[in-house]
């Protein structure tokens, strides 16, 4: 379970997260949602403990995450797939997370079967493709099989197998009692694939509610309608209005 009681965090006078609280709960992909620039990112980097908060906390199983020991093995995280050490092969660049978590080296082998890198395990990682990286960002996150799993926009670059094995797998997790958040921007999957949403805009709660519910209310017939009446106020990207006008 994930807890955010009133996370805040502000970069100079950009308020990225404001007075966030919800709850991720187990056994179901909660998918976190909201226009560029709404805080989604930010509010996962606060979780793992990557940026401090301005006020507020994020607990996950009632820790922060810098206090939870071998934090492989309880929580999976994929923020950003570019984030490897181009030089090394995907084989060592997992052998070395393994390794610095005192996770079996026998891991390595099935984390790349599972995303289906064994084939290229060997290649620098500076000759991946985009989704190829982030397969292996994925492979990464479910080194240490651990019962909560973080995902940023994990479907980017995914070719229509990757989406469809990423939400069967996500899904499955999820059955099997783990907590899961997702953020992306695909409407259309998401609704194929989470249970639960957290809609966020401009750093704030915009709703906390069950997909089907989700669009009930707002009288939408999809969710990308749905998510588009109840942001329409909070995107950052809105044109100016003319002037004269
Ligand atoms: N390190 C930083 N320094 C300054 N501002 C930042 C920093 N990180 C994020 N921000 C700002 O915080 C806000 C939230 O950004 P964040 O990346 O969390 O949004 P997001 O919801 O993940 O957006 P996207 O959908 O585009 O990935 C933005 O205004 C962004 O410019
Ligand atoms: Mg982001």
């Amino acid at each position: 379970m994930i807890e955010v009681r009133e996370l805040t965090k502000t970069f100079g006078k950009t308020i990225a997260v404001d007075r966030l609280s919800f709850t991720v709960r187990p056994g179901r992909v909660t998918g976190f949602l909201g226009p560029n620039g709404a805080g989604k990112s930010t509010t996962m980097r606060l979780m793992l403990g990557l940026e401090r908060p301005t006020a507020g906390h994020a607990l996950i199983d009632g820790r922060p995450y810098r206090e939870t020991g071998e934090p492989l093995r309880r929580v999976g995280a994929l923020l950003d797939a570019s984030y490897v050490h181009r030089g090394r092969s995907a084989y060592h660049h997992l052998l070395w997370l393994a390794r610095s978590n005192r996770i079996p080296s026998a891991r390595v082998k099935a984390v790349l079967e599972m995303v289906g890198l064994e084939g290229v395990a060997r290649a620098r990682c500076r000759t991946f493709s985009l989704g190829m990286l982030q397969r292996l960002g994925i492979a990464a996150a479910f080194l240490g099989d651990p019962p909560v799993l973080l995902l940023d926009e994990p479907v980017n670059g995914l070719d229509p197998e990757g989406v469809l094995w990423l939400r069967t797998l996500l899904k499955g997790l999820a059955a099997e009692g783990r907590t899961v958040l997702v953020s992306s921007h695909l409407m259309s999957e998401m609704a194929l694939t989470a249970d639960h949403l957290v809609v966020i805009g401009r750093g704030r709660l915009l709703a906390d509610v069950g997909m089907a519910e989700f669009i009930e209310r707002s009288r939408a017939t999809s969710l990308e309608e749905a998510f588009l009446r109840i942001t329409a106020d909070a995107t950052e990207h809105r044109a100016q209005p003319e002037p004269g006008r």
